[in-house]
């Protein structure tokens, strides 16, 4: 059925009109004819008014639920969301790039879309292809979720406003979109702004969930996830050192569930792994009995999370001698050099210290205090701490060893690991109900431990084993009452 005059093409369904007229009769669509030539190709003239176009979406399947909930069938990735994605909420998943950000996410859209929820990947970093690969090296080719690889806001509106509403959008990532709206380049601030605040309006008005992908960057040319911080309903970060295994998802802002709570993965050859007992991920690679090595029962978010801190005490060769810290605060790590100094006669000036939290983690607890304190003690007089000890409290500045929150907690996850003893503050004896199951070493003062680690730096040193010669507990032994 060869065509030899113009014809009036519906761009929505295909029907064919010898004349224009304002309504598609065949799909009852408003404004979709143009102007086809003979060729039946190029059409002229006449433009659709609609805004976007729409575009295909593959293996278009599954149907949508009411739970006021998503969860994601990953259990770190619910725990930081506080329970699965809300309906008509917005997420930005912020992180470096290469860490594992699209990968997390197709791991969890899949999970999602194999459960029978209208799941919508788009891509505007990736080629379909690209996305397929790494679906296909985690063994996910199988799932529905409908793809596509677009970078028009107004195109993915347009089309994900048809048929059934999608119970989750991922838009990776927010900085390849753009708008018509605005003049500016893709990834410039107004540009990610603009495209952001359509999303949400979308998210809102149909209650699809979202979830914005940020890539942090350090150069200013690119807009950052920030500017968008402010206006969606929870920001999560993914953080991870290059080299280590470990990837640390963290709620850093939540309208619908706890901050401060984190996921914790580990990526393989094949995706990332869900790690649910993080502490034994922590203490894996424990260097046992190494001088300046302290074991931290810490909590994150709700959960107990045993850690290691390793310090380095060591005389320096320069005038101003070296702190350097990875994981923890600097300046607690100066808080508690400055009473070890003041209030124990523990003499560091002459000396570099590093502190390290193992596993790449990071650790924002006061509550670590004690236990960077141990086990900087430990390196500087060169005596092993009790393996099978674990070690939390706050300093104050006064030297005295505060309480800190959800004692039994913390006892708990280190009985369950093994522990047999706990250094804790005084104070929080009266919260340990019953047996602890672990025999515990209530302290007052710092100066206390002080003195405990250097009594066994000394006896060490009398039993003169080799690698004991070089300790040097006498130095700041006259420092003690
Ligand atoms: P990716 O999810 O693409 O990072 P982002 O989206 O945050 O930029 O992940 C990139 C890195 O993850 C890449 O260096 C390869 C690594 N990776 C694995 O180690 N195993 C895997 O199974 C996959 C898919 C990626
Ligand atoms: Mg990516």
């Amino acid at each position: 059925m060869a065509k030899n005059t113009l014809s009036f093409v519906c761009q929505n369904c295909g029907a064919a009109y010898n004349r224009w007229q304002g309504k598609c009769e065949s799909c009852g669509e408003w404004n979709t004819l143009a102007e086809e030539d003979a060729t039946g190709s190029v059409p002229v003239s006449i433009r659709s008014k609609r805004k976007g176009r729409t575009f295909a979406l593959e293996s278009l399947s599954g149907k949508t639920q009411d739970a006021p909930r998503l969860s994601s069938g990953m259990t770190e990735l619910d725990r930081v969301t506080g329970g699965g994605f809300v309906r008509g909420s917005v997420l930005l998943v912020g992180g470096d790039p290469g860490i594992g950000k699209s990968t997390l996410l197709t791991q969890a859209t899949s999970l999602m879309a194999r459960a029978g929820h209208r799941i919508v990947y788009i891509s505007g970093e990736e080629a379909i292809a690209q996305v397929r690969l790494r679906a296909e090296r985690l063994g996910l080719s199988d799932a529905p979720v409908q793809l596509a690889a677009e970078t028009s806001v107004e195109d993915i509106v347009s089309t994900l406003s048809e048929g059934a509403v999608p119970r989750l959008i991922v838009i990776d990532s927010i900085q390849t979109m753009w708008t018509d709206t605005v003049e500016s380049a893709p990834g410039t601030v107004t540009q990610v702004r603009a495209s952001a605040q359509a999303l949400i309006r979308f998210a809102k008005k149909t209650g699809a969930a979202i979830i914005l992908v940020g890539h942090v960057t350090k150069d200013g040319q690119i807009a950052g996830p920030r500017v968008v911080e402010h206006m969606v309903d929870a920001v999560l970060s993914f953080e991870g050192e290059g080299s280590q295994q470990f990837r640390i998802l963290r709620a850093v802002k939540n309208r619908f569930g706890p901050t401060d709570e984190i996921g914790v993965f580990e990526m393989t050859g094949l995706g990332l792994r869900e790690v649910t007992n993080p502490s034994e991920l922590f203490l894996s690679e424990r260097d046992l009995g190494t001088p300046g090595t302290a074991v931290f029962a810490g909590i994150e978010g709700t959960r107990p999370l045993l850690v290691e801190l390793q310090a380095l005490v060591a005389p320096t060769s320069l005038g101003t001698p070296r702190r350097a810290v990875v994981g923890w605060d600097p300046s607690r790590l100066s808080m508690v050099l400055a009473v070890l100094e003041a209030h124990c006669g523990v003499k560091l000036s002459g000396h570099d210290v590093y502190l390290n939290v193992a596993g790449g983690l990071r650790i924002n607890e006061p509550a670590a205090d004690l236990a960077a304190a141990a086990a900087l003690v430990s390196s500087l007089v060169n005596a092993q701490l009790p393996t099978d000890a674990v070690y939390f409290g706050e300093i104050s500045l006064s030297g005295v060893v505060r309480p800190v929150a959800q004692t039994p907690a913390r006892l708990k996850e280190a009985a369950k690991l093994g522990f047999q003893r706990a250094v804790l503050p005084e104070s929080a004896r009266g919260e340990v109900g019953g047996d602890a199951g672990l025999s515990l070493n209530a302290i007052n003062s710092l100066t206390t431990l002080v003195a405990e680690i250097a009594a066994r730096g000394s006896r060490r040193g009398e039993s003169s084993a080799p690698a004991e010669k070089n300790a040097t507990p006498a130095r700041f032994r006259r420092g003690e009452g």
